[in-house]
């Protein structure tokens, strides 16, 4: 079949990847000359495990092409995927522009029997108020009767992205009629997962509800975490043997300094914003975005709480993206916890393996490492912000350059055990002093 999908970013290019990979013609629509050239090359314009080869695998078997002209590829495909950004407005709401953009160029080359494809995140609502006006305005058709339409939202994480749309947890098609919703899950015929076929307002609810409520566990784990230290137990031990309650499930209750990224911050505020413009008050979802503002300064407290004074100290942060492997600084934690650092008085410098290029462009008046082990050097006290591997494996050697051995694991990955034996003071989100 042939498909082609219209904005290159995290989820249009693994979609892209995923769909060629199963044996379709896929073409893939990116507006940026620099994101484009990449592409081209087979390189994905952003740092992922495993999109770039299979990307390269597509374009030589000619599986893949790429393009940034919207029409010509609308003409030439029977599916047209829609995955173009929707960054959240001061409000809290997705900003539909780049959506409303690329349906005003869809609909110029849309004809009878193709089939629109909503990917990128919109409100219940969305696709058939906004999309598919434009879609019947610009091309003359109509929605459901001469061009099918449907929303297949998008469960991938980052960092995992190509595993997550190869071995998905299931498929979501939701369409304005049966055929539709079933042509296009045809699309994955050769993935083995759940698939539901649902209406278009109940395909876009179950992406929101999902990650909101991926936000609400770590947030309870985080609430859990912080009575933990008051009642001088360690979480840790407390939500594994939560987790194994198959009700619970163990996933998604690592306990920390908060969740980041481009999603489930955006998604979540989008969705109490939504539901406040409708006259509901969100309350669990506004506390869970209350607990996830106040996290990540837990670190800054406890830094104090063994320092006095942060005025001129020099605290070292390691891990600047939003979590490991990424080189993606959307929401990082990294940022409350600087601007609160600075706030206080204190000298930071920060390290990342991959990050560091892009968060320096935000936050250029800290001082940057080239490794963990600079960071650490002459440093008063450390904060560990991502679960990076290299950072578990700082020895005795490392931490010893620091003036003040004083390590705040904000992602629970080294042990109060091990850090005693390299002579650290270790306080952990979650750790009771006693524990
Ligand atoms: C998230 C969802 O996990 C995906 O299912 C979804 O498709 C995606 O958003 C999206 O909407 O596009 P992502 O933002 O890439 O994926 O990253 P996550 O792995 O969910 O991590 C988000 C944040 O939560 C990170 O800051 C991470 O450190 C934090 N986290 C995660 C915790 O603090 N504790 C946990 O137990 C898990």
């Amino acid at each position: 079949m042939k498909v082609c999908i219209i904005g290159c970013g995290f989820v249009g290019l693994a979609t892209g990847v995923t769909i060629a990979h199963l044996g379709h013609r896929v073409r893939l629509i990116e507006k940026d000359d620099l994101k484009l050239a990449s592409i081209e090359k087979g390189q994905a314009p952003f740092n992922e495990p495993d999109i770039s080869s299979m990307l390269s695998k597509g374009l030589r078997n000619r599986r893949i092409s790429a393009s940034n002209d919207v029409i010509e590829a609308v003409k030439a495909s029977s599916f047209i995927f829609i995955a173009v950004q929707t960054p959240p407005m001061k409000s809290g709401s997705p900003n539909l522009t780049f959506i409303k953009e690329s349906a005003k160029e869809i609909g110029e080359g849309l004809s009878k029997g193709k089939i629109v494809i909503g990917k990128s995140t919109v409100l219940p609502g969305t696709t058939e108020t906004v999309v598919a006006p434009i879609l019947e305005n610009v091309s003359g058709l109509r929605a459901g009767k001469d061009f099918g339409i449907a929303m297949n939202p998008e469960f991938l994480a980052e960092g995992t992205a190509m595993n997550d749309s190869l071995n998905p947890s299931r498929i979501v098609v939701g369409s304005t009629n049966r055929k539709t919703a079933t042509e296009v899950m045809k699309l994955y015929e050769k993935i083995d997962a759940p698939k539901i076929l649902t209406d278009i307002r109940t395909a876009e609810m179950i992406k929101y509800a999902s990650n909101c409520f991926l936000a609400t566990k770590i947030s309870y784990t985080n609430e859990i975490a912080n009575l933990c230290e008051r009642f001088e137990v360690d979480i840790a031990e407390v939500i594994y043997a939560v987790g194994l309650d198959p009700r619970i499930g163990g996933q998604f209750l690592r306990a920390g300094l908060g969740f980041g990224g481009s999603c489930l911050p955006k998604d979540l505020s989008a969705l109490i914003s939504s539901a406040e413009s409708i006259g509901y008050k969100p309350e669990l979802l506004r506390a869970v975005r209350k607990i996830n503002e106040k996290q990540p300064i837990r670190a800054v407290e406890m830094l104090e709480e063994e320092l006095g004074d942060l005025r001129g100290k020099r605290i070292a942060i390691l891990g600047l993206a939003f979590k490991a492997s990424v080189d993606d600084i959307r929401d990082s934690k990294a940022f409350p916890i600087v601007v609160e650092l600075l706030a206080r008085g204190a000298n930071v410098i920060g390290f990342d393996p991959l990050a560091t290029a892009f968060f320096i462009q935000i936050l250029p008046e800290i001082s940057y490492a080239s490794s963990a082990r600079e960071a650490l050097k002459g440093a008063d006290g450390c904060i560990i912000q991502t679960e990076e591997k290299q950072f578990s494996k700082l020895g005795k050697e490392d931490f010893d350059l620091m003036n003040t051995k004083l390590v705040i694991d904000g992602r629970r990955i080294f042990s109060s055990a091990k850090l005693a034996r390299f002579g650290v003071k270790y306080r952990a989100i979650g750790l009771g002093k006693r524990t």
